[in-house]
């Protein structure tokens, strides 16, 4: 399932974020990677523990916890602190795979990877190129979203991001482990929440959503980890 979360930062914090980001002094992305993504990895990225990255990263932390359609999509267990990076002059990321467990740096934690999330942060205007490419059952999803939104796809997903022939695109990545672990049953619990909400709205006093609510809860308390 994948997910576009829009306007989870809002435009002046967008601002902010592109304008801390501008100066900040990039290292090379290959260090985080993996033996066979470092081979397709051309980018850069803030080092986890950067000062600028931990500040930014809180206040992704804290947008997403006010955002109820985050909340309902990815089922959060735990959020790996959040990353930062920067592509321009043809730097590109090729097909890889995200690691299945990530260590939470600075502690003896480790999270699963069962979903990925990127914000955008620079505006589609101001680039060519730096689609993110998902492959999926149904064939390969571009994405390319307004500055300040958010896709959300399932961590087993093979993906790249294409080069970035003009401009600059900066964004912030992530992982998620989700208090459901697997793909299918998420998206049927979202889109059950989904349809359950529309119909409340359209009949606030239906006993059957009550009754289809007790059925959403009754199926997170079967599947979810907490
Ligand atoms: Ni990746």
């Amino acid at each position: 399932m994948l997910v576009q979360i829009p306007q989870v930062l809002t435009a002046a914090q967008v601002s902010e974020f592109r304008q801390a980001l501008e100066g900040a002094d990039w290292a090379d992305g290959k260090g985080s990677a993996g033996y066979l993504s470092r081979r397709v990895k051309e980018n850069r990225q803030l080092p986890d523990t950067h000062p600028l990255a931990v500040q930014l990263g809180k206040q992704i932390l804290e947008a997403l916890h006010n955002s109820p359609l985050f909340t309902t999509a990815a089922l959060p267990a735990k959020i790996l602190p959040p990353l930062f990076n920067s592509y321009s002059g043809d730097e590109h990321y090729g097909r890889h795979v995200d690691g299945a467990i990530r260590p939470v740096t600075g502690t003896h934690h480790r999270i699963r990877t069962d979903l990925s999330a990127t914000i955008f942060l620079s505006d589609p205007q101001d680039y060519d190129g730096g689609e993110l490419q998902i492959e999926d059952t149904y064939g390969v999803r571009r994405v390319k979203l307004p500055a300040g939104s958010m896709v959300l796809y399932p961590g087993t997903s093979v993906h790249k991001v294409t080069a970035v022939t003009r401009g600059r695109r900066l964004a912030s990545f992530f992982w998620i482990q989700s208090m459901v672990r697997e793909d299918h049953k998420r998206m049927m619990l979202f889109e059950l929440d989904r349809a359950i909400q529309q119909v409340s709205a359209e009949n606030p006093d239906s006993e059957a959503v009550t009754d289809l609510a007790g059925v959403y809860h009754n199926l997170l308390r079967l599947w979810a980890d907490v």
